[in-house]
Order: structure tokens, then C-alpha cells, then sequence
């Protein structure tokens, strides 16, 4: 009897213990990975150097200065293209477990197509790699960041179905020359973004305005193409490191204006995450029912003959199901949404019938589409496990704009915070979030913003030829983090003030 009660001392004491180190919500689960993040276009420079071909991006920001807010461009950006060994310094210093960065696709084979390969191109990335092998860093390689070669973009871009095998020549040759030393490799960076702010919208290169049909289709081919990427690694590839390959979305947050108004919420994911998401992660793939036949109606009140959203052949369907070993998420900001009629004569986005507002309360960064809003970021966390039946999610980008300064208050105050909510997802939601990577390691070239909006740990003087780095605070906080893989959730953070 007394041993029995001992037993059952023991027990319970044992499963005390268990509890309180399981229910530690502060410390990130073992095995997480934390890293930073960036893209080739933002940070290389050196856009005609190495036999580098014409991408989108150099033949907009030459042509459409005005454009870019400060009729700035990334012919330099942050030089990583001569400086890439500090940066990886920088990153030792860090000890991130990883580091995500893009291939230039025109620097590999500047002219597009796969009959020429520049083996210089090639070199600064195979030894971009065995640098941060070295210090210990695992590369994460995304094949495509919206810079693909100019001479494609004559020919339609991601609205000519060519692209799909045009990508897919590209992807094979950078999977031949760098699996066997890379473990993790994203396809297409935001497909949404490049489709509506690129073919649409004229915020992004190429800079056209095609309607809402430019949109559509340039999904529908981005999808395909990131279908047929996806099983030429796997079928080719994967052997070599046992490696993983997935997408990345970015999915903002949407908490509803009216309580009561929860479809809004579920009909604004379905239109922008969920689009490309359901076709990969559902179980019955294709794009939401929903989306079709909102978008089927609308074309044909329009007056189209046909719905602008392509449709998916069943043979397609199945080829895309299941394509993504991971969820990759950047995850910025949220909106408040509410239904809304929907009418004739629109953009793509409002076939959805959901109107996108700010709370004029919430925090601000650089970025005009930048709210402070950490409970978002938990939401769509729950949204994303739930609709997909819980799949391990890989933070790819997040992060906080500034204009200036190396005391960056805010940006600690934001990345905390976002962390925090992280965590709760993790431990009191249940989801499964694997990695976490900060957008960016270096202030870089912000698209249309040019270099006006900071999102950099470290700060980039550029207007300095040598392109200086100087570490800010929040190089330090998240250093820190990582070093004791753990949030202090009792600190005491400095109010986050409108800039
Ligand atoms: C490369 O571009 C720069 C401008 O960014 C220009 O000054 C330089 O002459 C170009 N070099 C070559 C070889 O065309
Ligand atoms: C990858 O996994 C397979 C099957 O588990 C194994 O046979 C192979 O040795 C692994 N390869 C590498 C490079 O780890
Ligand atoms: C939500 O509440 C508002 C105001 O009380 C009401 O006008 C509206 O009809 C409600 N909507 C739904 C979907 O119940
Ligand atoms: C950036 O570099 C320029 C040129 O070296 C220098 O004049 C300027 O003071 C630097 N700016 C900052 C913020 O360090």
C-alpha cells in the first residue's frame, strides 16, 4: 500500500513537472528554428555585373523611376553581392539556425531560358552557401522572389502559360547544382502580391495594368508553375539531403468590424489566402468553392462568356493536391473586414464581397499597410491550422518598417509582441509552427518605396559607397532571443507610438 501511494506520488509529481516545463508558453518548442530573411533583388546589387542578365525589376525601376518613391533602384542595394561574407558574419553573430535568401534567376541564366548557365553567377551562390555551411547556418533558398529575366516579360509574363516550363528549366538547373547542400528550398515567394500589385495595380514590376484578368491568370499559371517545381524536386531531388520544398503566402490577418459579421472574415481568407492554399493544402484541392462561384457570378453579370477565374482541369487538381511540405506564411498586418454587396464594375478583390478597413487606433509602422495588430497574427495562425487540419507552418517573414535610427524601440516592441501571439498559438491553440524568420537581416530596397522604409536589424548606410553596417538594437534583442531560445513575457515594453 505504501509503495502504491508512493507510486502514485511520484506520478503525479512527475506529471506536475511535465506540465509546468510543457506549459513554459515563453520558451520556443525544441527543435524551432529562428532565422532572418531576404530576397536577391533587395540586397545583391551588382545587376549588370557577372554576366547577369535583365531581370523585371532592372528594366522597371531604369525605365519608371517615378514610380519608386525615392526614383531609386537596386543596382547597388546593399552590395551583398561583393559584401556577402560580412553579412554572413552578421549572421554568426546572431546565430540564427538559418537563413533565407533568393536566386536571381537571370544571374544564373542570363538569357532566361536554360541553354546558357553562368558559371559565375552560379559561383556566388555556391559559395553564398559553403560560407554559411561553414558558420554553421542552414541555407533556405527560395528559387523565385518576383525578379524574373525581362525577355520573358515581352513575351506576357506570368500571364503566358510558357512560363510555367520556362520556370521549371530554371528550377531543375538550381536544384541540380545546389540540393545537395541545401536542406530547405521555398518555390515562389507571394504569388498574390506579384499578381495583383504587378499585373494589376502598378505598384510592382512588371508594372502593367491588366484587370482583374491579368490577376487571375497570373495565378493560375504561378500555381501550375509552383506545382510542377514542387514534383520535379521531388521526384529528382529530394534524395540528395532528404530535403523539404513548400510555397510561400502571405496572409494577412481579418478580425470582423461587427462581431457578428464571421463570414467576413472566412470569405476575405478564402479570396486572398486561401486561393492558392486550398488548391495545395485542402483535402479536396482546386481553388475555394466559394471563390468560384463568387467570381463565376460576378464574370457573368459583367458580361463575360466565361468566369475570369481559369478553371483547373481534375488532372491538375490532382497534380497540385499536396504540393507543399510546408506552409510557409509571411504575416505582416491584419484588416477589419465586413460584408459588403457586390456590384458589377470591379477589381478582382471585391467579387469577394468583403470591404478591407484599419482600426484608426492601431499602431502604425513606415509602411502605409502596416498596422500593429499581434492578435491577427494568432488568428490567421488558427485560421491556417484550421482549415488545413494542422500543418507544420513556417514563419517565412515578419517584421516592422522604421525610417530611420539604430534605437529601434518599435521595432522590438513589434517583433515581442508578434512572437508572443506566435507562441500562444503554439501552446494554447495547439498549431504547429515549426520556424520563425525576421524580415529582414539588413535594411534593404523596399519595392516601391525604395530605400525610405527601414525593415533591417542592422542599419545600411546608403549613401555611404561601402554600404556600412551598423547593428541596431533589435539585433541585439533578437540575438538574445535565440541564444536563450525564449521570450521574456514580464517585460515591460515601451509603448508603441504612431510614426
Ligand atoms: C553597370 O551599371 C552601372 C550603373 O548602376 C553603370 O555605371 C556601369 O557602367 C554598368 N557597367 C556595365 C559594364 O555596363
Ligand atoms: C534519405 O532518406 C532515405 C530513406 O529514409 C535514406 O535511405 C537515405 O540515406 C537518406 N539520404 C540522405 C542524404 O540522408
Ligand atoms: C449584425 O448586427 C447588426 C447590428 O446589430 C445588424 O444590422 C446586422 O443585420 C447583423 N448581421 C448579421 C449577419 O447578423
Ligand atoms: C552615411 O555615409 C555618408 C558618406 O560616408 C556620411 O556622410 C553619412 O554621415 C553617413 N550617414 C550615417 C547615418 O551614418
Amino acid at each position: 500500500m505504501a509503495s502504491y501511494l508512493f507510486l502514485r506520488v511520484a506520478v503525479s509529481f512527475i506529471f506536475i513537472v511535465t506540465y509546468i516545463f510543457a506549459t513554459d508558453t515563453s520558451s520556443f518548442p525544441k527543435n524551432f528554428l529562428l532565422g532572418t530573411s531576404s530576397s536577391a533583388y533587395q540586397i545583391e546589387g551588382a545587376w549588370n555585373e557577372s554576366d547577369k542578365g535583365e531581370s523585371i525589376w532592372d528594366w522597371w525601376t531604369h525605365e519608371n523611376p517615378n514610380f519608386i518613391s525615392d526614383g531609386s533602384n537596386g543596382d547597388v542595394a546593399c552590395d551583398s553581392f561583393h559584401k556577402y561574407k560580412e553579412d554572413v558574419k552578421l549572421l554568426n553573430d546572431l546565430k540564427v539556425d538559418f537563413y533565407r535568401f533568393s536566386i536571381s534567376w537571370s544571374r544564373i541564366l542570363p538569357t532566361g531560358y536554360a541553354n546558357v548557365i553562368n558559371q559565375e553567377g552560379l559561383n556566388y551562390y555556391k559559395n553564398l552557401i559553403d560560407e554559411l555551411l561553414a558558420n554553421g547556418i542552414e541555407p533556405f533558398v527560395t528559387l523565385y522572389h518576383w525578379d524574373h529575366p525581362e525577355i520573358f516579360e515581352r513575351m506576357g509574363g506570368w500571364t503566358n502559360e510558357m512560363m510555367v516550363e520556362w520556370i521549371s528549366d530554371y528550377a531543375r538547373i538550381v536544384f541540380k547544382e545546389l540540393s545537395p547542400k541545401v536542406k530547405y528550398f521555398a518555390t515562389l515567394n507571394e504569388p498574390n502580391v506579384l499578381c495583383e500589385e504587378g499585373y494589376e495595380t502598378k505598384i510592382k514590376a512588371p508594372g502593367k495594368n491588366l484587370g482583374s484578368p491579368g490577376v487571375f491568370l497570373c495565378m493560375h499559371n504561378m500555381l501550375k508553375a509552383h506545382a510542377k517545381i514542387y514534383h520535379i524536386y521531388d521526384e529528382e531531388f529530394r534524395k540528395h539531403r532528404n530535403g523539404t520544398i513548400g510555397i510561400v503566402l502571405p496572409c494577412s490577418g481579418a478580425l470582423p468590424k461587427y462581431l457578428n459579421d464571421t463570414a467576413a472574415v472566412d470569405m476575405h481568407f478564402q479570396f486572398k489566402c486561401g486561393w492558392i492554399a486550398h488548391a495545395i493544402f485542402s483535402n479536396t484541392g482546386d481553388y475555394p468553392q466559394i471563390m468560384k462561384s463568387h467570381v463565376a457570378e460576378n464574370s457573368k453579370l459583367a458580361g463575360y462568356p466565361r468566369s475570369l477565374l481559369p478553371e483547373l482541369s481534375s488532372e491538375w487538381v490532382q497534380y497540385i493536391k499536396g504540393t507543399s511540405d510546408f506552409f510557409g506564411l509571411n504575416h505582416y498586418s491584419t484588416w477589419l473586414v465586413e460584408t459588403v454587396p457586390r456590384t458589377k464594375e470591379q477589381e478582382w478583390y471585391a467579387y469577394s464581397g468583403v470591404k478591407e478597413s484599419r482600426d484608426p487606433s492601431w499602431p502604425k509602422a513606415a509602411s502605409k499597410w502596416l498596422n500593429v495588430v499581434p492578435s491577427g497574427f494568432r488568428e490567421i495562425i488558427n485560421k491556417i491550422a484550421r482549415e488545413y487540419d494542422n500543418p507544420p507552418i513556417y514563419i517565412l517573414e515578419n517584421g516592422f518598417s522604421d525610417r530611420c535610427c539604430t534605437f529601434d524601440y518599435l521595432r522590438i516592441s513589434y517583433l515581442h509582441s508578434y512572437i508572443k501571439a506566435m507562441l500562444l498559438a503554439i501552446y494554447e491553440d495547439g498549431c504547429n509552427v515549426q520556424a520563425y524568420s525576421v524580415w529582414s537581416l539588413l535594411d534593404n530596397f523596399e519595392w516601391s518605396a525604395g530605400y525610405t522604409e527601414r525593415f533591417g536589424l542592422i542599419h545600411v548606410n546608403f549613401t555611404d559607397s561601402n554600404r556600412k553596417r551598423t547593428p541596431k538594437w533589435s539585433m541585439d534583442w533578437y540575438k538574445d532571443v535565440i541564444a536563450t531560445r525564449k521570450l521574456n513575457f514580464t517585460w515591460e515594453l515601451p509603448t508603441i507610438i504612431h510614426i
